[in-house]
């Protein structure tokens, strides 16, 4: 059990038989509603909202100019390939999670050209208009109903529902036809990760945790890292995914994944599915240790914000280090984790988490 997954096992069960045909008839039940998510995500009609600048005062007003088709297409890869990630108001402020982010494509080693393929999906209204002065790729994902601009604390009926909607966008993304890594903004690009995946997998997940083994079914995935071929296979997998969590009700999507991953309705449906190397893909859950080699570190196994954009930011400091001296990787190496650690997780667990106004709560892992 990591911290960042707390384990509701005592409280959930397996899909048996008639379990898997309420999954089966869910996501028959998601299918039927497709049109219904197209049009709410603006994919064929335009018609989310998304801001007109007027005298500098954001005006909502239909527009086909941010459709996701759009801006999906202008970001694609030659082969379809787009980079997203989502955004919302706490980390898109102004020396917050989104410019780390940033910074680190530019620093990173031949990782600049990356950002042409970077769609950053905005779940509000401010971190739409921070990601319109930062970035050249912005889509708005508008959800009638929830305000998901506050820090979403971990594990409150907010974070569910982000998580969920997010699975449920990242499917349309697939049926769009496109490929997708798909990054938290707490990732940090030092390397492209392109030349680490596997050549034959439709969806493989950076880990919290490495086994050694890319197809070891007992690596504990992070959701926060994933790159996704569009197929038939990752499409029904999508679908099976977000039809699961009405089986684990109060369940994260990475707590699900670990429940159905080993589902016999996967391995029928012929997904090929692979955990990627902490070598290449690490975290302060488990560092990447070679300097030489990694791709990306994300900043898992951290509660709170300001945890989180301290120990961030002694990451980049280190990175520019090593870039100044690689001889000195071997000595150097990083100096992270400091305040995401489990010391400071056990300070956390004694507030209130649930409380938005106490400022040392869990956010976005
Ligand atoms: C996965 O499922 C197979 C067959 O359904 C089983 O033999 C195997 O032990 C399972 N592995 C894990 C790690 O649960
Ligand atoms: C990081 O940890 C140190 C030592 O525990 C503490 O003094 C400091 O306030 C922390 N910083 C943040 C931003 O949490």
């Amino acid at each position: 059990m990591s911290p960042t997954s707390p384990d509701f096992s005592a409280h959930s069960r397996r899909p048996g038989v008639p379990a898997l045909f309420v999954v089966l008839l869910a996501a028959a039940v998601v299918s039927c509603f497709l049109l219904h998510r197209a049009v709410e995500f603006g994919i064929s009609s335009g018609a989310s909202f998304f801001p007109i600048f007027d005298n500098g005062e954001p005006v909502y007003s239909d527009s086909k100019e941010y459709s996701l088709e759009r801006v999906l297409k202008a970001a694609s890869m030659p082969d379809n390939t787009v980079i997203l990630t989502t955004l919302n108001e706490a980390w898109a402020a102004p020396n917050s999670v989104i410019d780390l982010f940033l910074e680190s494509f530019r620093i990173g080693e031949r990782t600049r050209w990356l950002l042409n393929h970077l769609v950053i999906v905005s779940l509000d209204q401010k971190a739409f208009s921070r990601c319109m002065v930062v970035h050249s790729h912005c889509f708005s994902l508008v959800t009638e109903g929830v305000d998901f601009s506050h820090e979403a604390y971990f594990m409150t009926p907010d974070y569910l529902k982000m998580m969920w909607r997010r699975i449920d966008f990242l499917r349309s993304v697939l049926e769009m036809g496109y490929n997708f890594v798909f990054t938290d903004a707490d990732v940090m690009w030092f390397r492209d990760p392109f030349p680490h995946f596997h050549p034959d997998a439709d969806f493989q997940i950076a880990c919290d945790h490495f086994s050694g083994i890319s197809d070891d079914i007992r690596n504990k995935p992070n959701g926060g890292f994933k790159f996704v071929r569009s197929n038939t296979r990752s499409i029904d997998f999508y679908k099976f995914w977000h039809a699961s969590h009405e089986l684990y009700p109060g369940l994260h999507d990475q707590d699900v994944l670990n429940k159905i991953k080993n589902d016999t309705f996967i391995t029928e449906m012929g997904l090929h599915l692979r955990f990627l190397d902490t070598t290449y893909f690490g975290g302060f859950c488990e560092p990447s240790e070679d300097m030489d080699q990694v791709c990306t570190m994300h900043a898992n196994c951290c509660f709170g914000l300001n945890s989180k954009l301290h120990d961030l930011r002694i990451l980049l400091e280190d990175w520019k280090m090593y870039l100044s001296s690689p001889l000195s990787s071997i000595l150097s190496g990083w100096r992270v984790p400091q305040n995401c650690s489990l010391d400071s997780l056990h300070l956390v667990v004694q507030h209130d988490p649930t409380d938005p106004t106490d400022p040392t709560g869990p956010d976005l892992i």
